[in-house]
């Protein structure tokens, strides 16, 4: 198959170029100077020029599009509400009319998509996002089904390893600061469903090879607060778990609500038979790269 993988040089953008590499042609778009991701082209473009995205599509002309490029900084959506309207819902629009009739559509949402509601699963459909970056990632959604008929969109939370100098994940914020003898404090009252990037990427193949369509949520089936996740990736590494303070979400202060449960409701993924890793077992293999 050809691929299309918008965001290329992110965590899951270079997980899944990696992942699929072997099997297919896989057309990796970033806007770097460089791609660090395996590719069999590269084209570095700024996705929100609408008019190189198409001459770039239409030559590439792909069966398949994983669309994992959107501007994830949940506090530079809040205080760039136009930045994130165009990162996350115009080029995600432009992108979704390409593919309309011509190609499989892979969109890459979010767990902050079911805002204040206590019910996360997929059914749903009365969602309220609390912040900027649940909003446009919703919209996003919206776009993908009104202009694209065979799409997928998958809401997540993920863990992994940067391929990017200079990027880093929460996962690895957390690590880096426990091995250089940094106090951190995580959050006991904020429960989130992580999953391992290589783990999501050979999900979303298998969705495809199903040819499933639809939305469907793929974390940890059993969530878990920061402050657990951080104590338990402490040990997989074998450093200090005393480093690690418990605090309490209520009483931070951040320029994007965010809402203390984000854990997903995994039941139409089992469903479908398909092997979704607990968090901790994300973990372990999120360690097991370091130590290798
Ligand atoms: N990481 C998580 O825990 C998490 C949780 C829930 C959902 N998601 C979703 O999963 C997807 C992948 O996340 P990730 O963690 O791999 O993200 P990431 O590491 O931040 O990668 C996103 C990539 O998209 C690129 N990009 C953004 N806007 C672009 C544009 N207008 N034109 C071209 N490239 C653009 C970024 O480039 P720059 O480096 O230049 O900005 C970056 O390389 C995203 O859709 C995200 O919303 C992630």
């Amino acid at each position: 198959m050809k691929v299309l993988i918008t965001g290329a040089n992110g965590m899951l953008g270079s997980s899944l170029c990696r992942l699929i590499s072997d099997e297919h042609e896989v057309h990796a778009f970033h806007r770097d100077e460089e791609c660090f991701a395996l590719f069999t082209a590269e084209y570095s473009l700024e996705l929100a020029d609408s008019h190189q995205f198409r001459l770039r599509f239409n030559q590439v002309s792909p069966d398949l599009v994983i669309h994992c490029a959107s501007l994830t900084n949940v506090d530079e959506c809040e205080t760039q509400p136009t930045r994130a309207y165009k990162a996350n819902v115009t080029t995600t629009e432009n992108i979704a009319q390409l593919c309309s009739n011509q190609a499989k559509l892979v969109y890459i949402s979010t767990d902050q998509v079911y805002g204040e509601t206590e019910n996360h699963s997929e059914t749903n459909e009365a969602l309220e996002p609390v912040n900027q970056y649940g909003n446009t990632k919703l919209q996003g959604e919206q776009k993908v089904q009104q202009l694209c008929v065979d799409h997928i969109i998958v809401r997540t939370n993920i863990i992994g390893w940067n391929v990017k100098p200079g990027r880093v994940s929460s996962a690895e914020w957390i690590y880096y600061s426990l091995r250089n003898g940094e106090q951190i404090t995580l959050f006991s009252d904020y429960n989130f469903s992580p999953i391992y990037v290589d783990c999501l990427g050979s999900i979303i193949m298998q969705l495809v090879d199903m040819d499933f369509k639809g939305i469907v949520n793929a974390g940890s089936p059993t969530p878990c607060s920061k402050y657990d996740f951080g104590l338990r990736l402490a040990d997989e590494f074998g450093v200090d778990q005393l480093l690690i303070r418990k605090g309490s979400i209520t009483k931070h202060q951040f320029s994007a609500q965010r809402l203390p449960k984000l854990g997903l409701d995994c039941g139409r993924l089992s469903a479908l038979k398909v092997d979704i890793p607990e968090w901790w077992e994300s973990l372990a293999m999120f360690a097991q790269v370091e130590k290798t």
